[in-house]
């Protein structure tokens, strides 16, 4: 059965049936968009084309059962072809799917038995349309489609988007990079379906692989924050004995406030959420295995590809992966008994739910900090300064900006973080800025993150995120360190030589007087 179902032009082809790609099609047509849905498995297509013919937006929405039919009905020049599917990882399989979609063809594999002869998009696609990867794509697997793109002088985007299913709905961020010129003939679209903060969540971002830099940065930044809230629900339960009513007490107060945002806003839902099946708290039947598709440690290598400092985001990335050995964790509690260094006095009760919201508060401002490091440090730099790894220069408080709508990472925290950057866009920390020193260098706030992160430690509670984040502080704030003794092993044993405090130069050895 054939499931194509077009009549006129068309101003955008989305391929890819999956939940965000589906979702960002009715929001392109609710406004006011023709949008054509394209699905490698046609059995998903059909059932698009049954649900979308009973919405309000059935005249605005064709589906095709192959991408060329999709692109003969595409308008042209000025029309576009959005991929939302699966990205590959670029260590693991350097040429995946997006690849294949746009450069090679065959891509649409029915199953083994059922492989149709697709073509390559770029053999396809009418004069002047605009290719958009939209998929959370590696940067450096972004880069080379961009010059592969250029090359054949194809207009191409790398764009990241942020809100999940419903964002995609409702209007998400959008974090277009690529080629300006794209963006031109794009960008009136791409703002539209945006969400909406001080104008859209949406800009160009940058060249090249900009877009995707920014939104696995993004995605680092949002590892830390769950991993954060993660450790301060689980502290209060382990350490106060809070029930899921009092914790959900403590976070609607933490959320209503400076703590505000959207994961912050889901964890109080979750902890007064009940399982239909069983009638229990939800996340009392949720296994404690963390998911992750991968984007956490991207941003991990990438930041350690720069020379970036980002304990926050791989703190939060090993406690997932920590937490992935759940057998071995099983077998262990068994074997390894837990010494506290003393009961956890009930008097201290309150001072401990203080504590809860500063250390909370602090690996928040710590896991931007490191995010938008990343992107000071990728940005507009010489190739020497960043490897030659990147290639685009980044407008941070407009980064902040568009991570106010829509965004998975939307908080209360980017209202002074684009503040910081438009008072001073060389800013080397947030730390550093006014509004989050006065908080951070406080000596109360600082006095209650110690506490949290002592109580958990003298309780053997595992705190990844929050320990891994005052560390971060404790360690930037301090004007030595005890790296004198690395360079001094390093001498001994690889004659690296050593930097003096008294002279200058480089090259110095170890010279027992
Ligand atoms: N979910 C989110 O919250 C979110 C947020 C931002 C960005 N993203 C990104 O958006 C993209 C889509 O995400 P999703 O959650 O909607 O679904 P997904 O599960 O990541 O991907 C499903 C889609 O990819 C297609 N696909 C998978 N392998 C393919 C291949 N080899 N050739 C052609 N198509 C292939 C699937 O087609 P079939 O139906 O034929 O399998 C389906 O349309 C991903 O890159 C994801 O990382 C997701």
């Amino acid at each position: 059965m054939s499931v194509t179902r077009l009549k006129g032009e068309y101003d955008l082809v989305l391929y890819g049936l999956g939940v965000m790609g589906e979702n960002f099609i009715r929001n392109f047509a609710r406004n006011g968009r023709r949008v054509i849905g394209v699905n490698r498995t046609v059995a998903v297509t059909e059932r698009f084309a049954r649900e979308v013919a009973q919405e309000e937006i059935a005249d605005r929405v064709g589906t095709a059962e192959t991408l060329a039919e999709a692109c003969r009905h595409l308008k042209s020049p000025g029309g576009a072809v959005l991929a939302m599917i699966k990205a590959n990882d670029p260590v693991v399989e350097p040429w995946g799917p997006i690849d294949d979609l746009f450069f090679k063809g065959s891509v649409a594999r029915y199953g083994d038995d059922d492989r149709r002869n697709v073509p390559a998009l770029v053999d396809i696609v009418p004069e002047g349309t605009v290719i958009i990867d939209a998929a959370n794509s590696h940067p450096h697997s972004t880069k080379r489609r961009c010059q592969e793109f250029a090359r054949r002088g194809i207009l191409f985007i790398g764009t990241g988007v942020s809100g999940g299913s419903e964002g995609a709905l409702k209007g998400p961020s959008i974090m277009p990079g690529g080629s300006r010129e794209a963006y031109d003939v794009v960008g009136d679209m791409l703002e539209a379906a945006a969400a909406r903060a001080e104008g859209a969540c949406c800009t160009y971002v940058g060249d090249n692989e900009a877009g995707h830099f920014v939104k696995n940065v993004h995605n680092g930044i949002e590892y830390g924050i769950m991993q954060a809230i993660s450790e301060v629900y689980y502290g209060l339960q382990q350490v106060v004995g809070l029930d899921y009513e009092g914790l959900h007490e403590v976070f609607a107060e933490m959320t209503g406030g400076s703590h505000g945002g959207y994961l912050m806003e889901i964890s109080t839902a979750a902890l007064a959420m009940k399982d239909a099946a069983t009638g229990r708290p939800v996340l009392d039947v949720i296994l404690d295995r963390a998911g992750q598709k991968g984007t956490g440690k991207w941003t991990s290598q990438m930041a350690f590809d720069l020379g970036v400092p980002v304990p926050t985001i791989a703190a939060a990335l090993q406690a997932r992966i920590m937490s992935s050995f759940k057998a071995a964790r099983v077998a262990a509690s068994e074997r390894l008994e837990r010494h506290t260094s003393g009961a956890f006095d009930a008097a201290e009760r309150d001072q401990l739910l203080w504590a809860a919201a500063d250390a909370l508060y602090g690996a928040m401002v710590a896991a931007y900090d490191q995010g938008f490091w990343m992107l000071r440090e990728a940005s507009g730099a010489e190739p020497e300064q960043n490897n030659g790894l990147y290639d685009f220069t980044l407008d941070l408080a407009e980064v902040a900006r568009i991570w106010k709508g829509g965004c998975i990472i939307r908080s209360a925290l980017l209202d002074p973080i684009r503040e910081a950057y438009l008072t001073d866009p060389e800013l080397p920390s947030l730390l550093l800025a006014p509004y989050f020193k006065q908080a951070v260098g406080c000596a109360r706030f600082q006095k209650n993150w110690r506490y949290w992160v002592c109580t958990m430690v003298s309780q053997g509670l595992p705190c990844d995120a929050i320990a891994a984040s005052l560390n971060y502080l404790d360690t930037y704030r301090t004007a030595r360190l005890p790296a004198n003794m690395i360079q001094a092993q390093r001498d001994t044993f690889g004659e690296h030589g050593f930097e003096r405090v008294d002279r200058e130069g480089k090259g110095f050895h170890l010279e027992p007087a």
